[in-house]
């Protein structure tokens, strides 16, 4: 295709939420094809993250979302500039949690941060969950004992 425009974003993707959806879709109208970068494992780690899904399953939930055309590995900070050379990139955008940190990449291509979509996060998501299971075992035999009770009350 003439005139084609390619975009790239890089992220983790864990626990695949609405955030990370509404970026996606966002950026696929900046152009025709979407290539996601997701961090592999070994890199999380490197970023001191600590991931509950493994990255073979983050790249496949990525790769099979409407709108992304590709998805390749994260490996380390650096491989951005190669990145955006082999793929002959014409913008790279990312969330505006990075403001300003990839402004180097502008020499080569169109650089853009997005709004967050707000109150949701793979942190926010860890967070509610380890409270949820943080619940002790009696309050939640107890609450079903209640439900149960009201039941009977009802009929
Ligand atoms: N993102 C977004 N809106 C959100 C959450 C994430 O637009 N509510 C974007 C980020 O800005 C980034 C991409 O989605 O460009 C991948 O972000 P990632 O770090 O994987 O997701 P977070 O939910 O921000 O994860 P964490 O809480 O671990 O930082």
């Amino acid at each position: 295709m003439e005139n084609k425009k390619t975009i790239i974003t890089y992220g983790t993707f864990d626990m695949f939420h609405i955030g990370h959806l509404k970026l996606l879709q966002r950026l696929k109208e900046f152009g025709d094809e979407l290539i996601v970068a997701v961090s592999t494992d070994e890199f999380n780690e490197l970023k001191g993250k600590k991931t509950l899904i493994p990255y073979e399953q983050r790249a496949e939930i990525v790769s099979n979302i409407k709108c992304v055309n590709k998805v390749i590995p994260e490996n380390s900070w650096d491989q951005k500039i190669e990145d955006v050379e082999q793929y002959n990139i014409d913008i790279f955008a990312i969330g505006d949690d990075w403001e300003g940190k990839f402004d180097f990449l502008e020499k080569y291509c169109e650089v853009v941060y997005l709004a967050r979509t707000k109150n949701v996060s793979t942190t926010k998501l860890k967070k509610s969950l380890s409270n949820f299971l943080s619940i002790p075992k009696e309050d939640i035999l107890n609450a079903f004992t209640i439900i149960e009770q009201l039941k009977k009350d009802f009929e």
